[in-house]
């Protein structure tokens, strides 16, 4: 036997199986599922003992010499899903590996395939069932699933999941992150039973320019390929039947009547794909997005993107938000400060959250934790930012309420991050032509003494100009605002991506001290006299909608590991600057 194969055995025998996720299923939340939420049983494991001590075995002594130094079933309990950090006050701070058991019965049925879909996990994921390795997942924040028709059983079965959530040199993100580093299963774990062809992955959309023509793809996985697939939009009259080729894809393009999705109209669509066996609903909507000079048109029309930017924390629970009704609350709020448009920072958020801005009528800025500064030159990094990329991209393609993909945020100026990001730019539109590609940019030259230009040479690749810029809390004063000018090097549309200052709801004083509502107040007034007089502002999504968790801001009393530029703190409560920000929403509503 060779080194390679011995080497590859021996592995695999410990579980190093990196076998990569089977190719993404789409809508999950409209296919037949069994859920996999609920209590796991958990065992920390700081020194990463499990992967030698093959806890995926899941072993119990035979006899009473045996010697077996782990038993999962009386070991501690993780909600599923959840972060681990907020569920358990010994693991608030803790990064590392925590092994993850659930057992579950099954009854299997004939010519049906089984996946065990993950929402997300953070970070660094290895799975099992029944003992054998399905594979790993590097990331934390994109879905992914692995195929178990072979593995798994008829009735008892057990899978296995060890999460490790320290972070690493060269992730994605890197070591250094303003937001706390929640790990675990932090979203939904689902069996998912599908036909043994069916429809894995689809894009039915409006083609880039048109609000009269579909185009899009379907993809089959499965024995037969090539077969006929049906696309039906029944309220809109629609009947398209393609045959997909010996790959199991097809492409089509064909005219179309649709009321089209907008803020004011959030309209959506049954659409019904069906082939052969397999049949999938969405509610899909169908809008333009498209860029003319430092414009952003949406159907055609300019729109000005009314926004805020928010983490995925969860309203007064804390830790990571994952629920429909925690997207309730965060994007209610959203609405409820005059926004038709979130920054979903710094990662993809749950498809609780697009799904909902898809039927609120509330646009969206999707974003790859390409965070800061990470190993720019190094191939397995820029290999993990696509993955990500890509599975951001592949999960929300049908949604309309997306329309901007951040490709990342507040990255250093350096020729080796600029191929690094013309090269995800060149992705994304290869994989969506349909969408605008931006980032969020920090960089500016003083071109005067009340001049900032951004001519970050990143821009040059993007459609829309991300800018982060915190005049009055990291440098000069609230007041400088009102005679700042903001140029860029472009004829592209600028969104002020943030701007904030920083303080706990209900700690009050003079509008000039730091820390307070009212100096956070005036910020924001003095920002919005500035903003009002960028010509080529297209919209804007201050920092932040709610208190964060961060391991970056100490100042006790004040901070006390929270991030305080939310215009609501994490018990829900509005400060003033919520109603500062609220009136100028309004009133560009009531203009309009
Ligand atoms: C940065 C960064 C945010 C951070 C914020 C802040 O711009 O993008 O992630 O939380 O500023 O300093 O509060």
């Amino acid at each position: 036997m060779n080194r390679l194969l011995f080497l590859l055995l021996t592995l695999t025998a410990f579980g190093y199986a990196d076998a990569s996720p089977s190719a993404l299923m789409n809508n999950v939340p409209n296919r037949t599922t069994i859920s996999l939420d609920g209590a796991w049983q958990a065992i920390i494991d700081p020194y990463e003992t499990g992967l030698k001590a093959r806890f995926y075995l899941n072993s119990k002594p035979k006899d009473k010499q045996e010697l077996i130094e782990y038993d999962f079933d009386k070991s501690d309990v993780l909600q599923v899903p959840g972060d681990w950090n907020s569920q358990k006050k010994e693991l608030f701070f803790y990064e590392g590996p925590v092994w993850y058991k659930r057992s579950f019965s099954y009854h299997k049925r004939e010519h049906t395939r089984v996946f065990v879909y993950f929402g997300a996990a953070n970070y660094f994921t290895r799975v099992y069932l029944n003992g054998q390795a399905l594979g790993e997942h590097e990331g934390g924040f994109t879905p992914f699933n692995f195929e178990v028709t072979d593995q798994i059983r008829e009735g008892d079965n057990f899978v296995v999941a060890e999460v490790n959530n320290a972070r690493r040199r060269d992730g994605v993100p890197s070591v250094n992150t303003d937001w706390w580093n929640y790990g675990g299963l932090t979203r939904d774990v689902t069996l998912v039973e599908v036909a043994e062809t069916f429809i894995q992955d689809y894009v039915v959309q409006l083609a880039k320019g048109s609000s009269s023509e579909i185009s899009g793809w379907v993809q089959l996985s499965g024995p037969a390929s090539a077969q006929q697939v049906t696309v039906e939009i029944p309220e809109a009259k629609i009947k398209q039947t393609i045959t997909t080729d010996a790959a199991g894809r097809a492409e089509f393009r064909f005219p179309a009547k649709l009321e089209l999705w907008s803020p004011d109209h959030p309209r959506l669509y049954d659409v019904v794909l069906s082939s052969g066996v397999d049949k999938v609903h969405d509610a899909i909507g169908f809008r333009t997005i498209e860029t003319r000079g430092t414009q952003i048109l949406l159907n055609g029309k300019p729109v000005f993107l009314r926004g805020i930017s928010l983490h995925e924390e969860a309203p007064v629970r804390g830790g990571r938000a994952f629920s429909h009704e925690d997207a309730e609350t965060l994007l209610g709020w959203a609405r409820e400060l005059g926004c038709n448009f979130v920054r979903l920072t710094h990662y993809p958020h749950n498809e609780n959250m697009t799904r909902l801005a898809d039927r609120m009528g509330i646009m969206v800025w999707s974003e790859i934790p390409v965070y800061w500064d990470i190993d720019w030159e190094n191939p397995a990094t820029l290999q993990n930012a696509e993955n990500q990329l890509r599975d951001m991209i592949a999960r929300d393609h049908n949604r309309a309420s997306v329309v901007l993909w951040s490709l990342s945020n507040e990255t250093p100026v350096k020729p080796e991050r600029v191929t690094f990001l013309r090269q995800l730019a060149a992705s994304a539109r290869q994989r969506d032509p349909t969408r605008l590609i931006t980032s969020a940019l920090n960089h500016v030259d003083e071109a005067g003494p009340d001049v900032r230009l951004l001519n970050d040479p990143v821009g040059e690749f993007l459609d829309v100009l991300g800018l982060n810029e915190y005049l009055g809390w990291y440098w000069g004063r609230p007041e400088d605002a009102d005679r700042m000018q903001w140029k860029t090097a472009w004829d592209k549309p600028l969104i002020m991506s943030e701007f904030g200052a920083e303080n706990p709801y209900g700690r009050h004083g003079e509008g000039d001290e730091r820390w307070t509502e009212e100096y956070q107040a005036s910020l924001y007034q003095h920002q919005i006299t500035m903003l009002k007089k960028i010509p080529s502002l297209a919209g804007l999504s201050p920092w932040v909608l709610m208190d964060f968790h961060s391991p970056r801001r100490l100042l006790p009393g004040i901070q006390d590991y929270y991030n305080r530029k939310g215009l609501v703190s994490n018990h829900g409560e509005h400060k003033q600057a919520f109603y500062v920000l609220q009136k100028f929403y309004r009133e560009m509503e009531a203009a309009k």
